[in-house]
């Protein structure tokens, strides 16, 4: 169920953001985004867990300030995240796990000073050897994989990720060869988790190996936390997940008290805080399906095509309708597979209209390109006393087009 109502109130927010700054907008409510980073940083209150926020899900810097503010660290899987991170916090909050790095990135890396956490054994040993007496978290394949579509399920036995649990010795010995020590273990298990159950057994699997790694810090169990999309699901019961969790992490601190554990969702902190705002400027009757074309597409959300990912779309301008009508809902791309939904209901629409995508703050504008040389969309937040300001300008269609002449150095 999505987290909140659009009642009247928000209906006339959207439709005077919209008239505003225009559609298609990505929108976003501190008030939800602030609940949700209450809600994780409430957890586990009398034990060492560090919660950082996966940048990837959203990276507009209006809102990694507010989640800095409230205390998050960062985890970032590229060098790039590595220096937008580093203008909000210092290099000890920050968590760089690398995927395929090249030199170049390593050796950026290691001058940031950040804590790199790394996934094959070939890159711990050109880590070794070019930072020698330093320290460094490894990423491990827990042979456990779980996530809300198979391109997101990360831990299970045939993934790229992480070092496999029969090589966690090789990998300390080799380490300890070039005076490195590795102190922390990290796995990320898949995003979007269907089966909390997953989850628990990584967590208790993560312990057990973390046994084998003598000068460990840290015991970072990934991200993963799902939120609901659909009507009929439910949240992730928190209070549940800590009461399991906890005895656990309470029993491996008896015999190592000094380690601190970490946790780094990304869609659970912004997800259901944001939505993108379109118009509805055809309606096509094409005899067997009634299409509404939108000022959007998956340029901008791309979600659905690429994960076939349910987000709930509703029609701002007629919340209240009781006339519902089943539609094709689809974009403006320049593809046949451009189609957000199939067979959806929502109130009978009418060209004009106002729809939200609902719970789109997560892997939405991230995932944004210029496919069909398209601007991107305006990025507005709604702060806590109702008031709203943009927080990404759009582009006009000249600029985009300045833009690419300029990039790619063309001249006539
Ligand atoms: N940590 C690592 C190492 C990750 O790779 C990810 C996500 C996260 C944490 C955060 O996962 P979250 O808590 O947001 O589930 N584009 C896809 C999701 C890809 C997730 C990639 N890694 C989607 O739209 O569903």
């Amino acid at each position: 169920m999505p987290s909140f109502q659009i009642d009247e109130t928000i209906s006339q927010l959207y439709n005077s953001i919209a008239e505003q700054y225009g559609t298609p907008s990505y929108v976003y409510h501190e008030f939800q985004l602030e609940k949700n980073l209450s809600a994780l940083k409430n957890l586990f209150k009398n034990l060492p867990v560090n919660w950082l926020y996966a940048m990837k899900a959203n990276d507009n810097p209006f809102l990694l300030k507010i989640i800095s503010l409230a205390g998050f660290g960062f985890d970032t899987v590229s060098f790039e995240e590595v220096l937008l991170a580093s203008k909000f916090t210092t290099g000890r909050k920050i968590f760089y796990t690398e995927n395929n790095m090249t030199d170049v990135e390593m050796h950026a890396a290691i001058k940031a000073g950040i804590t790199l956490n790394i996934g094959s054994l070939t890159r711990l040993k050109k880590f070794a050897e070019a930072a020698p007496n330093s320290e460094c978290s490894i990423r491990i394949k827990p042979d456990i994989g779980d996530g809300h579509h198979s391109k997101v399920v990360t831990g299970n036995m045939d993934s790229k990720f992480g070092i496999r649990i029969d090589k966690i010795e090789e990998a300390v010995r080799l380490a300890k060869e070039h005076n490195v020590k590795i102190t922390g273990i990290h796995a990320h298990i898949g995003s979007g988790i269907k089966q909390p159950q997953n989850l628990l057994n990584a967590i208790e699997k993560m312990l057990e190996l973390a046994l084998l790694v003598p000068d460990l810090k840290s015991v970072n169990f990934g991200g993963g936390l799902p939120i609901p999309y659909k009507l009929d699901e439910n949240s992730f019961n928190l209070e549940e997940f800590e009461a399991i969790t906890s005895p656990m992490l309470k029993k491996f601190l008896a015999h190592h008290p000094d380690v601190k554990f970490m946790f780094e969702p990304g869609r659970f902190i912004i997800g259901n805080a944001g939505v993108l705002l379109a118009q509805v400027n055809t309606v096509k009757d094409q005899g067997n399906k009634t299409y509404l074309g939108t000022d959007t597409g998956f340029n901008h959300l791309v979600r659905p095509v690429m994960y076939e990912a349910y987000h709930h779309i509703e029609n701002v301008t007629r919340f209240d309708s009781k006339e519902k009508a089943l539609y094709e809902i689809a974009g403006n791309i320049c593809e046949s597979g451009d189609i957000f939904a199939s067979d959806r209901e929502l109130a009978v629409t009418k060209e004009n209209d106002l729809i939200a995508f609902r719970d789109t703050g997560a892997y939405g504008m991230t995932m944004a390109s210029p496919y069909n040389r398209r601007a991107f969309p305006a990025e507005i937040l709604i702060e806590k006393d109702g008031t709203y300001q943009q927080i990404r300008k759009r582009e006009t269609a000249e600029e985009m087009i300045e833009d690419l002449l300029k990039k790619t150095g063309f001249t006539f």
